[in-house]
């Protein structure tokens, strides 16, 4: 087991890559342990939960509002939940986020800690206290920064998941690879077959290296005013995809949504036309998308609506050389030129 720290204005957190979660009762150091997971985790790993009251929640992004935190609230007061109560998410990020935030608001706030179920929340969702919920349609709309106490990321959960939502994990690894570190990409250029055979040598190490790119950049920028925002590559674009179609999940979203990217630093001139082919490569190893099969004007219809946009122009990630994120200012008509040659 690897650990790392994360020192947030908003608390410490420890992630635990490798740590199993038949040791989770180790790192609880309440009497009162209230879980919170979703019904299709409960049904594979409730039976290795500790002794608990548990809390399951319906599953899918839909349920991701605050109908379902009152629901469990409720259940929290009929537990006779006090500020002495130790809640933990089991689960992906949408049971992270939602247990999050429950624990942040809940009696001013309680303890709270995560066993990240899905390759996506590992490397992503549960790490850099962010939480929330969807409101009026708006993704995570309402929601807290805090962190976590701990955070497990227990490998042998993810043999269960399915293939999808491991791709959608691939999608924010190359990510954090792209923006953060060019021997990270050499690594998944060598172990691509085995990252999907989940060997758990490669993804152990692939889980850690992307968490190390995200908490630095969170130990900088926590509440997003410049840097944290280098974690949105690939999520402009990305963000119109699941906008306009359903067709693709969000991790393959984004991965279309860094070669649009990519393209982009190639016409600003910072990255050179073997970046490009060598980004599309590395996607297309770990068997994510890189082009689209649906409709382009709709997409750029998407982002005009962007609420991020200025005039004419958005500000974009791009990459300044490969492992080296930084933020520019693109026209839409940039843009739409990718966007069209795609
Ligand atoms: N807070 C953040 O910084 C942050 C960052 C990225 C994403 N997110 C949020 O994370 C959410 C997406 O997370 P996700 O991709 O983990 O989705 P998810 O939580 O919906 O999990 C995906 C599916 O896999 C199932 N599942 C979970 N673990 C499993 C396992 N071990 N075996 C079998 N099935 C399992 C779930 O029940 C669900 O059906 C979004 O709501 C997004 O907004 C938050
Ligand atoms: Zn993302």
């Amino acid at each position: 087991m690897k650990t790392l720290e994360i020192n947030g204005t908003t608390g410490r957190s420890q992630i635990l890559v490798g740590e199993r979660l038949h040791n989770l009762k180790k790192y609880i150091p309440s009497e009162k342990l209230i879980i919170i997971t979703d019904t299709n985790v409960a049904k594979l790993y409730k039976k290795d939960f500790p002794k608990s009251n548990c809390i399951e929640i319906a599953t899918g992004e839909k349920n991701k509002n605050l109908k379902t935190i009152r629901s469990i609230y409720e259940q929290l007061v009929n537990y006779e939940a006090d500020r002495s109560a130790f809640i933990v998410g089991i689960g992906g990020g949408i049971v992270c986020d939602i247990a999050g935030f429950a624990a942040s608001t809940f009696m001013r706030g309680l303890r709270f800690g995560f066993v990240s179920t899905t390759l996506l929340s590992q490397v992503d969702a549960s790490v850099g206290g962010k939480n929330g919920v969807n409101f009026h349609g708006y993704k995570n709309m309402i929601g807290t920064f805090n962190q976590p106490e701990f955070v497990i990321c227990d490998m042998t959960l993810l043999n269960t998941l399915p293939n999808r939502e491991i791709l959608c994990g691939f999608g924010e690894i190359a990510k954090h690879a792209f923006i953060g570190s060019n021997d990270m990409c050499e690594y998944i250029e060598d172990n691509s077959q085995k990252a999907l055979s989940l060997d758990k040598e490669v993804i152990s190490c692939l889980v850690y290296d992307s968490i190390v790119i995200k908490s630095n950049i969170v130990n900088m920028d926590e509440k997003e005013q410049g840097e944290r925002k280098k974690l949105n590559f690939g999520h402009t674009f990305g963000h119109a995809i699941e906008k306009t179609t359903s067709e693709l999940l969000h991790g393959e979203a984004i991965s279309v949504g860094m070669v649009v990217a990519a393209k982009l630093s190639l016409i600003k001139g910072m990255l050179a036309d073997r970046d490009v082919k060598r980004i599309v490569a590395i996607l297309k190893s770990l068997k994510l998308p890189t082009t689209l099969t649906t409709d382009r004007e709709r997409m750029v219809d998407a982002i005009k609506k962007d609420k991020k946009r200025e005039g004419n122009d958005i500000d974009y990630i791009l990459l300044d050389g490969i492992g080296n994120a930084v933020i520019q200012k693109i026209s839409i008509h940039e843009l739409e030129n990718v966007i069209f040659d795609l």
